[in-house]
């Protein structure tokens, strides 16, 4: 039986505890709020080309099939859309290779991510449950950010399933299947890390607004752009790294300010969308930062 989910405002009754998700438990998705997926923004590589923009809408209609029926429709991607698969996953596994994490390297090859395909949600949602209880739902848009960060604690992510312009194969305004399926998917593998989602998303359903910003922040500096210590070297796991050629080298330079991991600096440190990061956080361990985040987010609900 499904439940409603509040989307725009913090539920005030919640109990952190309940992370044995059952396909049950999850709420419709019919509800979730979109921004208009036909307005590209001006520097998307993309938009000023027709087909490219029919086709991303193409792809974007399977997302809301999804959301109707609960079952994720395979892409057929094109020739084309495939060979900037190609590039891009080359180019990324060839630098992954000396800065990546361990871990994440190891969940890759474990849910079948490689270079000479793109990997269907449907078969890396099957894997993840089997895993670490973990699920993916494709999605055609961005969605605000207590929408998306509330369904991670139903242990969910949602996915895009188009692919960038082939003009610029390094770069995307936006998320795609190569940020999605390189950066972020593998290290929901990592039980630790999941559970460590989830607790934002405990967190983003019952927030005040401050604390959602405050979460946004934490977001930013572990899962899309954070940095882990593993036998004494550091090594990227966030998806903004693992999915960027330039951010993933850039961090490793002179550049940036890496710093170990502090909750409080972190939650209260502005980020920019649009430069290389010039400050990065280190955490010691995912259990580190699935605890360390579990006592912040139980104090939401005290405050
Ligand atoms: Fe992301």
């Amino acid at each position: 039986m499904a439940t409603e989910i509040v989307l725009n405002s913090p539920e005030q009754t919640f109990n952190v505890t309940n992370y044995e998700i059952k396909d049950e438990d999850l709420p419709e998705f019919g509800d979730i709020k979109f921004e208009n997926i036909n307005q590209l923004e001006l520097d998307h590589p993309g938009a000023s080309d027709e087909d490219y923009r029919k086709r991303r809408d193409r792809i974007a209609d399977l997302a809301k099939n999804f959301r109707a029926t609960g079952t994720i429709t395979d892409v057929e991607y094109t020739d084309e859309e495939q060979k900037v698969w190609q590039i891009v996953a080359a180019k990324l596994e060839e630098i992954q290779a000396q800065r990546a994490s361990e871990f994440y390297l190891d969940a890759k090859s474990k849910l079948g991510i490689t270079t000479t395909r793109i990997p269907q949600l449907s078969e890396m949602n099957k894997r993840l449950k089997e895993l670490s209880n973990f699920r993916l739902a494709p999605i055609e848009g961005l969605v605000e950010t207590r929408a998306f960060l509330s369904w991670l604690s139903y242990r969910t992510m949602l996915c895009t399933q188009y692919i960038r312009h082939t003009s610029r194969p390094e770069y995307t305004p936006e998320p795609d299947i190569v940020h999605e399926a390189i950066g972020h998917i593998p290290n929901f593998t990592n039980r630790d890390f999941a559970d460590f989602s989830q607790f934002i998303g405990h967190g983003a359903r019952i927030a005040t607004d401050e604390q959602l910003e405050e979460l946004g922040r934490l977001y930013w500096f572990t899962v899309e752009f954070g940095l882990v210590e593993e036998h004494g070297e550091l090594k990227a796991y966030g998806a903004g790294l693992l999915s960027s050629f330039g951010e993933l080298e850039n961090a490793f330079t002179d550049n940036v300010e890496r710093r170990p991991f502090n909750l409080e600096q972190v939650t209260n440190t502005d980020y920019s969308y649009s430069d290389m990061q010039p400050i990065l956080y280190v955490i010691p361990s995912y259990a580190y930062l699935k605890e360390t985040t579990r006592g912040y987010i139980e104090s939401f609900s005290k405050k």
